[in-house]
């Protein structure tokens, strides 16, 4: 398997794009100084482009959570690293990679609706929704795709292509 030889979504449409997004953010949170969380480690570019396209200030932490493939039992996550900053009172944006079936960001969701924030929404670079399994709809989307398996700009296969500055579908050699 090998990224393709053109991008699906290349850097200079992720960079308008998150410039776009990072425009309504700052409308939208202005004087709420919101934290972002991004989801380790797929999210990892687009959250820094993000952050520091933002005129509000932010606060960063993170979250890792690791998802057992092998399941089929929703919900089975486990979390690897979870905020130190306490999210009470406080307004807190998910930062994802990719939306696919929801379940990872549904028990994210869940798992910080206990810790009490003022607000919670989710925003995700990529969005699949053809593969939803669970009901559940991202407050910001940078692209909608189509059902591919995608690599790049923090998006990875098996831990490669992480690197890559855009996106690329995923394709047999
Ligand atoms: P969900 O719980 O099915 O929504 O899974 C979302 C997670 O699955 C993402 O955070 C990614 O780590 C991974 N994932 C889903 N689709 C892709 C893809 O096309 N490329 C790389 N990772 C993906
Ligand atoms: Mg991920």
């Amino acid at each position: 398997m090998r990224p393709s030889d053109q991008p699906l979504i290349t850097s200079a449409q992720i960079r308008t794009r998150v410039e776009q997004l990072a425009k309504q953010l700052d409308e939208d949170y202005v004087d709420h100084d919101p934290i972002l969380i991004p989801v380790l480690k797929g999210a990892l570019h687009f959250a820094s482009d993000l952050s520091r396209a933002l005129r509000v200030p932010v606060e960063i932490d993170f979250v890792r959570v690791r998802s057992y493939a092998g399941t089929q039992s929703s919900g089975s996550v486990e979390f690897l690293v979870t905020p130190t900053i306490s999210l009470r009172d406080r307004h807190v944006i998910i930062v994802e990679d990719i939306l696919d079936t929801g379940r990872t960001a549904a028990e994210i969701l869940r798992r910080f609706q206990d810790d009490h924030p003022a607000s919670l929404k989710f925003c995700t670079l990529l969005d699949k929704p053809s593969g939803r399994l669970v009901e559940l709809k991202a407050d910001y989307v940078g692209f909608e795709i189509d059902d591919h398996f995608v690599v790049g700009y923090g998006l990875d296969y098996e831990e490669a292509y992480r690197d890559l500055p855009d996106v690329r579908i995923l394709i047999e050699d």
